[in-house]
């Protein structure tokens, strides 16, 4: 899709279709624009789309009008959302080329609007094609101008927004595609053409030297799988200091191992390396848009199936931190093949390491599908993803990881167990990964929840949401050096 900015109006732009966005209440100035919400045919509410055909000197725009709910309440998911669904909508109209505007917002805002309009746009539009031999063919928006009065330095938020929304759509297809496609190796490939692309430093580990480094908690997960696993290091050098590492979890299908999951629903689980999709996607994010960062991004990928080589529970395992681990459940692969990571990444002594994975069920059972389950040992850290939160509108929910809870991992034989009681299973995941940190500022987020749409929603198809990207970008843009 072409997307770019013009000081043109609706009329003057050669398109097919004019969006425009209102704020509640605010009667836009052009008259039949204006009737519309006179007459009570539309009145600015959030959700809210409505459209109607208009002509001049003999030109027919189709107008959408799309509400963005308070001006008050203005910020990045109402910006998206808004364009979203009018975009949904101009599909359905068979619109191909849409000019797109917005009231008048005061400076971050406007900002705001235009990243808003783009992540909008293309997260819209995503559709997951290219397994069914025949695609419906479907008339779809492919040019989107964003109208605004000159100014120049609206350009970065622009190559932002587009970015981000193409990472995203980018994460989205590797999650949606199918656990014998995206496979571990796969995953790996995918990493180093990256590096290529990009110019990052890619180091691909296999089952040896994986076993070399002692990470017997990893290789616990892997060994009932006849695909290879890999490790995967991916390197990016923005600035001098000392990086930022990013650890996502990739089980390229989780089916519990001899802890078998129930059959129903189990398909989904291809969707258990979303964490580590989010980090691809976030390393070309940052790449692409040259942040003044370091960057590390750590990728533990394997599979978890049973057969007879796989662990058992009550196997002991040693991991690379020395820590034995018993395996209480084989269905808690996700935090033996991260702890591990974890471990790994201290050797760098990182600024800041951050986790993502779809950890825990009990993260959709707390939270739902609204928010990522945060949890971390340093304020200043959790504050910083909070903020990120916001500024992305991918939403974070701090869970507390206090010392009480650390019962709940104690082990008769180990060192540590991976599973506690049924209680606070979100927290135990969190817990269990903080005794292989130390004291290095590091934050999980729990993607169980928000990594998968079950239903169609504004800018989000159902399957793969893509969640991550725009939220760890945001993090490194905060923390960005010089
Ligand atoms: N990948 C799953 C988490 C999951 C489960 C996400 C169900 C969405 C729905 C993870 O590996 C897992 O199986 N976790 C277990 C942990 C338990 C054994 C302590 C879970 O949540 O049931
Ligand atoms: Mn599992
Ligand atoms: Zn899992």
């Amino acid at each position: 899709m072409e997307l770019y900015l013009s000081s043109r109006s609706m009329w003057e732009e050669d398109v097919e279709g004019a969006v425009i966005l209102c704020f509640e209440g605010e009667v836009p100035p052009e008259e039949a624009i204006g009737d519309a919400f006179r007459e009570g045919r539309f009145s600015g509410k959030k959700g809210e789309v409505y459209s109607f055909d208009l002509f001049r000197d003999g030109r027919k725009r189709r107008v959408i009008l799309s509400g963005l709910g308070k001006r008050a309440e203005l910020d990045i998911r109402r910006s998206m959302e808004a364009t979203g669904l009018a975009i949904s909508e101009g599909c359905r109209l068979r619109v191909g080329s849409l000019h797109v505007s917005f009231p008048p917002v005061d400076d971050p805002l406007t900002e705001t609007m235009v990243r808003g309009i783009a992540e909008g746009a293309l997260l819209s539009l995503y559709r997951f094609s290219g397994l069914k031999t025949e695609e419906e063919e479907e008339r779809r928006v492919e040019r989107v101008a964003i109208g605004l009065p000159e100014r120049a330095d609206l350009q970065g938020a622009l190559e932002e927004g587009m970015v981000l929304g193409q990472e995203t759509n980018y994460v989205r297809d590797l999650v949606n595609s199918p656990g014998n496609r995206v496979t571990p190796s796969y995953l790996a490939e995918e990493a180093r053409r990256i590096a290529r692309d990009q110019g990052l430093s890619c180091r691909v580990l296999g089952r040896d030297e994986i076993e070399g480094l002692g990470m017997g908690a990893f290789l616990s997960v892997a060994r009932g799988s006849e695909e290879p696993p890999f490790f995967i290091i991916l390197e990016y050098r923005g600035s001098g200091g000392a990086p930022v590492v990013l650890v996502g979890k990739a089980i390229t299908f989780d089916s519990g191992g001899i802890s078998l999951k129930p059959g129903k629903d189990m398909d989904r689980m291809k969707y258990d390396m979303s964490g580590g999709g989010a980090v691809l996607g976030t390393m070309k994010a940052v790449s692409r848009m040259g942040l003044k960062v370091n960057l590390v991004g750590l990728i533990p990928a394997t599979e978890n199936l049973p057969s007879g080589r796989a662990s058992r529970p009550g196997d002991v395992v040693r991991s690379m931190s020395g820590k034995t681990v018993e395996i209480i459940s084989t269905d808690a692969e996700g935090r033996m093949t991260l702890c591990d990571a974890l471990h790994y990444g201290k050797g760098y002594n990182p600024r800041a390491m951050v986790d993502i994975a779809t950890l825990t069920g009990a993260c959709l059972i707390a939270l739902g599908r609204e928010a990522i389950g945060l949890m971390g040992n340093d304020e200043g850290l959790i504050g910083l993803v909070k903020e990120a939160g916001r500024i992305s509108g991918e939403r974070v929910w701090e869970l507390p990881l206090w010392e009480e809870y650390e019962d709940l991992v104690k082990s008769d034989v180990a060192d540590i167990k991976n599973v506690g009681d049924r209680t606070a299973g979100t927290i135990v995941g969190g817990i269990f990964l903080k005794r292989f940190v130390g004291d290095i500022p590091w934050v999980h987020l729990d993607i169980a929840g928000t990594a998968w749409a079950e239903k169609e929603r504004p800018c989000q198809p159902k399957g793969a949401t893509g969640v991550g990207v725009r939220l760890l970008y945001h993090l490194l843009r905060t923390m960005e050096e010089g």
